[in-house]
């Protein structure tokens, strides 16, 4: 235990000094080639070794080689720093070392707050049991959507758990153009196909065309497919949109869906000032996924999926073997009972932290500092008459690109294709590019309240400077 203690005090001004260290250093650098070699091709040891000589190699050989999500400059996919609270507790959570499958111990009993405390800041109606953490939106998607099959089938008097779907008509899944992959993969994986997955058009502000999405149902229908589940995106990962909620929850009660709310980086931007009528309807949803580890900060792995009716998911994925009965469990059983982990992690201390550390007023502080800082960058992109924005700003995504005067639009397609990579590799800033409406783009993600104006000018900079590079 000594030798512990010692090493783990040096593993906190690890932690520590890193953390310090980030916003100096280069925000991403390519791995130079021996620490790549070191890193993919060590020999198992026969030996073991001492903490402190484990310690001396993650300084040396890791901790230099981040991703480079703690950096204030870093705009790339959906990825925050971690919060210091989430980074104070991981320890600790590792030290304990429960399983919050279920049982009768802190691990079980703080996700219970932790995920209470999502649904109030989320505004999303929250009776007992009616959620569980996860690895990320990924899994919580997987858990919502089997869940609604669940039901579907139930409702035709079936059960898939028992008969699987041969025989019955397709389900059919509806998804906005823009929603986010891990819908088609949920779908894909449970068994639904992904030719049953319906692609709906989106406006111009890169929302659900929900005339699109009646016309799509009533196709189906005449086509003797059974419609049953429409995901709505609060904040897509391209561009940040919010569908509308509302009309959407009312389509689905129309025709008897399940709603779904991919709230995975966009839920917290409720937060945000006057943003009330952009997410009006998100209480309607039958279910609600959002990640911690996205805009609040939680160090990964952490994603969450919210459920209006907790036996929804239990109904898909309770099976209690006799080596697992517990009978001194509350009436809400296990977490076990409502997803497909058995074994899962203490998750529930880094998100405790984080939103304890923070506060309602820290959460929403967070989000309107993020939201504000999208907004100047997106002003400044519509000042410079080389740049154009692509889409409105709603939460904290900018989506635009770089069109200097006489550059073509194969060009101008051509050059924000290479932007990203380039701009990368220089160390300066991260920026990621997507595709919108056939064109390339850029996109900025803001998640860090480190990040500064200053930043957002240096970024602009950067692809100016990339750009010049690239014409020489
Ligand atoms: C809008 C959206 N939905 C879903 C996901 C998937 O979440 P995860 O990576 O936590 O599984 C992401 C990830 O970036 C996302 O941005």
């Amino acid at each position: 235990m000594d030798e512990l203690r010692g090493a783990a005090r040096a593993a906190a001004d690890l932690a520590t000094g890193h953390l310090a260290g980030v916003p100096d250093g280069p925000v991403w650098q390519p791995v130079p080639e021996e620490d790549r070699a070191w890193l993919t091709g060590q020999a198992l040891p026969t030996k073991g070794r001492t903490l402190s000589g484990l310690l001396h190699d993650v300084r040396e050989r890791v901790l230099p080689h981040p991703m480079g999500n703690g950096h204030p400059r870093f705009f790339g996919w959906v990825n925050s720093p971690p919060s210091p609270a989430g980074v104070l507790v991981a320890p600790l959570a590792a030290a304990m070392n429960p399983s919050c499958a279920g049982g009768d111990h802190a691990g079980v009993l703080l996700e219970r707050t932790a995920v209470r405390w999502l649904a109030e800041l989320a505004g999303y109606p929250h009776p007992p049991g009616g959620g569980l953490l996860t690895g990320g939106a990924s899994l919580a998607t997987v858990i919502a959507l089997a869940a609604a099959r669940q039901r579907a089938i139930g409702e035709q008097g079936g059960d898939v758990r028992e008969e699987g779907l041969y025989g019955r008509p397709p389900l059919v899944v509806y998804v906005s153009q823009e929603g986010h992959s891990c819908l088609r993969k949920a779908a894909e994986l449970l068994g639904l196909g992904s030719r049953y997955v319906r692609t709906v058009p989106v406006g111009r502000d890169f929302r659900m065309d929900t005339e699109a999405l009646r016309r799509a149902i009533a196709k189906d229908r005449v086509a003797g497919l059974r419609p049953f589940f429409v995901a709505a995106s609060a904040g897509t990962v391209n561009t940040g949109a919010v569908d509308p909620l509302d009309e959407i929850a009312g389509i689905a009660r129309e025709h008897g869906l399940w709603f779904h709310i991919d709230g995975a980086y966009g839920a917290l931007g409720v937060l945000d000032e006057g943003a009330g009528p952009r997410y009006a309807g998100l209480a309607r949803a039958d279910s609600l996924a959002l990640d911690p580890h996205k805009w609040l900060g939680v160090p990964v792995d952490c994603g969450c999926v919210l459920f209006r009716d907790p036996a929804a998911p239990r109904a898909a994925f309770s099976l209690v073997p006799s080596y697992l009965r517990d009978d001194s469990a509350d009436g809400l059983g296990w977490f076990s009972e409502y997803g497909p982990e058995q074994t899962r992690p203490f998750r529930g201390l880094r998100v405790w932290s984080t939103i304890a550390h923070l506060g309602r007023e820290g959460v929403t502080r967070l989000v309107r500092r993020t939201c504000g800082l999208a907004r100047t960058l997106a002003a400044a992109v519509e000042a410079d008459g080389d740049f154009e924005l692509l889409a409105p700003v709603v939460t904290s995504v900018v989506a635009f690109r770089y069109r200097p005067a006489g550059t073509g639009a194969d060009g101008t397609d051509r050059l924000n294709e290479l932007i990203p990579a380039a701009v990368q590799r220089r160390g300066q800033v991260f920026l990621t590019g997507t595709r919108l409406s056939g064109t390339a783009a850029l996109r900025a993600c803001i998640l860090n309240p480190a990040t500064t104006e200053a930043d957002l000018e240096i970024l602009l900079d950067e692809i100016r400077n990339c750009a010049r590079e690239m014409a020489v």
